[in-house]
């Protein structure tokens, strides 16, 4: 049995779980428990409490990037960095910024939690690659942008405040998890573009089904044409099961719920998903 629950959500399912902009999941495969991602930091570990999960159980945490609502809770969950490991693509600790209009906003990891970090080099590994973080459990490390489309139309991410070093997001990663039936991807914010990541995957698991592609595909400011492109190719790919949130957007999940119908679901805190795999355990002794 595979079991994410979603801990930190845009939205949530029931009224005592709070809410924030963010992502945070908690998976649970073949007896091996692992955080991807940590929300902005409000809703983490009072969800987590909520829901009956235990952060201290987690035997890694890894993160899709450094934004700072996917990594302002890791302070919350990282309280054994002796013994948890930490994955995330080298980028993610860089200061980054949203540049718009002649406002400023830093959307880096927030500087306690790069202190944090910093403290504890020694727990930390870096992706770049792809990489098994568990058995079964992966990580993309850097997703090809071949379809430059997806990720053309460009967002007002700067790696300087004053706008003039153009931010591509190097970190974004997905998590996929590999069963005998097909692959599982977990999304932060797709960066890279949902399809580039469900590509990159595809050449990795030699083009497995896909039992489901769950999490935040930032589709919130794309174009009409964008956004039918999207939903086009990730029609052609067959998903069995496609759930957006957090940064996806509205118009986004009203064409993916219109697209998929009862494949589809949203996310948010406390939507719990569970994939039965007897063979999951297969590469565990
Ligand atoms: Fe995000
Ligand atoms: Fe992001």
């Amino acid at each position: 049995m595979i079991r994410l629950t979603i801990i930190a959500d845009n939205t949530s399912r029931r009224p005592s779980l709070r809410t924030e902009h963010g992502f945070a999941c908690w998976i649970e495969a073949g007896g091996h428990k692992v955080l991807f991602d940590t929300g902005a930091g409000q809703a983490l570990r009072a969800n987590a409490t909520a829901l009956g999960v235990r952060l201290e159980e987690a035997e890694v945490i890894m993160l899709s990037h450094g934004h700072y609502d996917h990594t302002g809770g890791l302070a919350e969950a990282w309280t054994t960095p002796d013994k948890t490991p930490l994955y995330l693509h080298a980028g993610a600790l860089a200061a980054r910024y949203r540049v718009s209009g002649g406002t400023v906003k830093e959307i880096s990891m927030p500087r306690p939690v790069r202190e944090l970090v910093a403290q504890h080099m020694g727990g930390v590994r870096f992706t770049n690659q792809p990489t098994e973080i568990a058995p079964g459990v992966w990580l993309t490390g850097f997703v090809p942008r071949h379809h430059h489309e997806e990720v053309a139309e460009s967002e007002p991410f700067f790696l300087d405040p004053s706008g003039q070093q153009p931010d591509h997001l190097v970190d974004d990663q997905a998590s996929y998890l590999v069963t005998d039936n097909g692959v599982i991807v977990l999304l932060g914010c797709a960066h890279a573009g949902v399809i580039n990541t469900l590509d990159y995957i595809g050449t990795l698991t030699g083009n497995a089904p896909l039992r489901a592609v769950i999490g935040g595909m930032h589709l919130h400011a794309a174009s009409p044409a964008k956004l039918a492109w999207t939903v086009a190719r990730l029609q052609e790919r067959k998903p069995a099961l496609v759930a957006a949130g957090h940064c996806t957007g509205q118009p986004a999940m009203d064409a993916l719920a219109a697209a998929f119908g009862n494949r589809y679901r949203s996310t948010g805190a406390g939507v719990v998903f569970e994939f039965a795999d007897e063979n999951q355990n297969q590469k565990e002794k």
